[in-house]
């Protein structure tokens, strides 16, 4: 399309203020800040009297394309891994009147600047919890049985016989799980071990929730006692200031030292360098991320060295179906509150 920058597409530019945007008079811009399944983007560009832009990359937008491109905009749909502050705000301007992430995150919006410009906040949850709590399961399987150390000595010739004592890791049965953050994906999470012969759920969060715990006779306890006596730590709460930095060389140091710590929240709820000192001194038995600090983790990061560290690139909530499940919602979120209605999923600021 002539006058858009690489990386930039129009979509559904009808410009008419007919239907889905006419309760608000005038055709609405809005700006999609990535590539995001068709069947989201449909949604939007077949809402009449909605002009979409788009950054249509796999890549993210740069800082200063998005600075320039919230110009003006009624709607944004972002993703997490786009910083929303008051920056941000401030190019947009005060036409801006809905923020819809893809995500069910969302440490990545500035609430309290949002807020206070009366800006509506639309999310992702339960769609994603299923995908995720999967993902964590798979995370927790592959570093307590050590599977990408054992797919790659049969790659490497390092598979001579079965022995004994080779390859041995730990397993669920009979064990002690603790879940940090016991929400939609820490129960899901739970639902799936459960099965395995896990003996005894602990779970720690801003406060007990017994009748959620009931399921798995979960006992509320606090933190300190959680990596004490788990034999795997799930970590599946949301970033907040309270859970910044949480896993830190105190909690590592509690933990057993055969014991498997997994994180699929976010990065920054562990201090890595305590993380790494740990699984590298043996202070714990191994550790498996989905999430990390920074994301991409440099290929030369020191976790990358370890054995007993398997890390995956934020993939928990990355199957088709849910992806495009995502992308739908994100998009009915955003038309949704451009229309003035009720959304599917509103973040309560
Ligand atoms: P929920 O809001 O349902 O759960 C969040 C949980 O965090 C709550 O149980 C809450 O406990 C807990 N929490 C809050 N404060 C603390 C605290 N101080 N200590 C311990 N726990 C605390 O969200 P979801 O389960 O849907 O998602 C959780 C997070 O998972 C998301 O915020 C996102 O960061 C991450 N995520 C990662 C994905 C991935 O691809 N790896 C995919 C999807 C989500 P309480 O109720 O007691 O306050
Ligand atoms: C989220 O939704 O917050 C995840 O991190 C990605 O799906």
């Amino acid at each position: 399309m002539s006058g858009v920058p690489v990386g930039l597409s129009r979509v559904g530019c009808s410009g008419r203020s007919v239907g889905a945007c006419r309760s608000v008079g005038a055709a609405m811009s809005v700006f999609v800040t990535r590539r995001i399944p068709a069947e989201g983007l449909r949604v939007l560009s077949q809402a009449s009297g909605c002009r979409v832009l788009q950054w249509d990359s796999e890549e993210p937008v740069p800082r200063a394309e998005l600075l320039s491109r919230v110009a003006g905009v009624q709607g944004l749909l972002c993703l997490l891994s786009d910083r929303i502050d008051r920056e941000v705000l401030d190019a947009a301007g005060p036409d801006l009147k809905v923020i819809s992430t893809m995500s069910v995150g969302f440490d990545h919006l500035a609430l309290d600047e949002i807020k206070k410009r009366g800006i509506r906040v639309g999310y992702t949850p339960d769609v994603l919890t299923d995908a995720t709590a999967e993902l964590s399961v798979a995370l927790l399987l592959s570093a307590c049985r050590r599977l990408p150390e054992a797919a790659e000595q049969v790659r490497s010739g390092g598979w001579t016989t079965w022995k004994p004592l080779w390859m041995c890791g730990y397993g669920l049965s009979n064990s002690t799980v603790g879940i940090i953050g016991l929400g939609r994906i820490g129960q899901a999470v739970a639902r799936r071990l459960k099965p395995f012969g896990v003996r005894k759920f602990l779970y720690t969060g801003s406060g007990p929730k017994p009748e959620t715990a009931a399921e798995f006779g979960a006992e509320f306890v606090p933190l300190t006692r959680l990596a004490e006596e788990s034999d795997f730590v799930v970590v599946t709460c949301a970033l907040t200031p309270a859970t910044q930095g949480m896993c830190n060389k105190d909690f590592f140091s509690r933990m057993k030292k055969t014991s498997v710590f997994v994180n699929t929240s976010r990065g920054t709820v562990v201090t890595q360098e305590d993380l790494y000192n740990a699984l590298a001194q043996g202070q714990i038995a191994a550790a498996g991320l989905d999430v990390t600090t920074p994301e991409p983790l440099p290929t030369d990061h020191p976790l990358l060295s370890l054995k007993n560290c398997v890390i995956l690139p934020h993939i928990g909530s990355a199957t088709y179906a849910t992806r495009n499940t995502m992308a739908v919602l994100a998009a009915n979120n955003l038309l949704a509150g451009l229309r003035g209605e009720p959304m599917p999923h509103e973040l309560k600021l």
